[in-house]
């Protein structure tokens, strides 16, 4: 079963996808019952014919029993300006249900998307003591398919054509996109543009464009965690970018942040070593510097 606590838009999205995908019983989890059932009666519809699974809204955790995979998209209110605006409600309420899930399901797969996400990613992980590589927190896959967007409308060519686009580091304005191995064509990306601030900002703030066209992401992220999903649901491996607890890779100690992971069915089974530049390496200390930061500022 997947569970999703949350079923905001970008929760319902995911569930969506799962069921349209007919991936196994969704159960939407919402502080509010009425929303979760409501979404769950919308997204019923979107069952397959031949699915043998169905989904269901609730505001009880305890219906949590049995989940393969617990995704946690939960919000206590919208932020505005940046994603740590709520970090000390968001602290407080991802451990209220890191306690909820050690009652009910503590040997789930755990996809974080509530953000601030690296330091969310932390507490839940800490808070509820499910092993580091349970814990996956989705969102350097999605600033990697901005990454590629950006590239793609830059340079006016398909998305296929580009190869190793990846970004790592927070999910956040201090995020490393990696340009060193990026190949377009089978060229070096670094051939056909003269610097790399331009798409850095363009990917940095895409989130903050995107709002003024609509309140907030949904259709990206709800992807990227489905894509993970999927994977994990049908024993498939999948390679990327994930923010995971370190104990020294990287460098890295006592800190969430995203890094190249594969994951299979019993969750991340390695943390692969990419090479960076200077540029890159200095910015991905700068940015395990901020999350660990915001970390150690939480008095939750
Ligand atoms: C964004 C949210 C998911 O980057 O953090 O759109």
């Amino acid at each position: 079963m997947i569970s999703i606590v949350g079923s905001g838009r970008v929760g319902a999205s995911v569930a969506f996808l799962c069921v349209s995908n007919g991936l196994d019983d969704v159960l939407l989890v919402n502080r509010n019952k009425d929303k979760a059932i409501g979404e769950a009666l919308d997204i019923a519809s979107a069952i397959p014919a031949n699915s043998e699974f169905s989904i269901r809204g609730t505001d009880d955790y305890s219906q949590l029993s049995g989940s393969d995979i617990v995704v946690i998209t939960a919000s206590v209110g919208v932020y505005m300006k940046d994603r740590t605006e709520n970090m000390e409600l968001q602290v407080k309420m991802i451990k209220e249900i890191a306690q909820k899930i050690k009652r009910h399901c503590p040997f789930a797969i755990f996809l974080i998307v509530s953000n601030p996400l690296d330091v969310l990613t932390y507490f839940f992980q800490k808070e509820s003591n499910v092993p580091r590589f349970k814990v996956i927190g989705i969102a350097s896959s999605l600033d990697t398919s901005r990454f590629r967007y950006c590239i793609s409308e830059t340079l006016s060519v398909p998305q296929s054509s580009i190869s190793n686009a990846l970004v790592l580091g927070e999910h956040g304005d201090s995020m490393v996109p990696v340009f060193s191995g990026v190949l377009v064509g089978g060229n070096p990306l670094f051939s056909m543009i003269d610097s790399r601030e331009s798409i850095t900002e363009d990917v940095r703030s895409y989130w903050k464009k995107l709002r003024n066209f609509k309140s907030r992401s949904q259709f990206g992220i709800a992807k990227n965690t489905f894509d993970v999903i999927d994977s994990i649901l049908h024993k498939k491996e999948i390679s990327i970018p994930a923010s995971v607890v370190l104990e020294g890779e990287y460098g890295e100690n006592d800190v969430s942040m995203g890094v190249p992971v594969k994951i299979d069915q019993n969750g991340i089974f390695e943390i692969q070593k990419v090479k960076l530049d200077d540029i890159e390496s200095s910015s991905l200390k700068k940015s395990s510097e901020k999350i660990r930061n915001y970390i150690q500022s939480i008095h939750t």
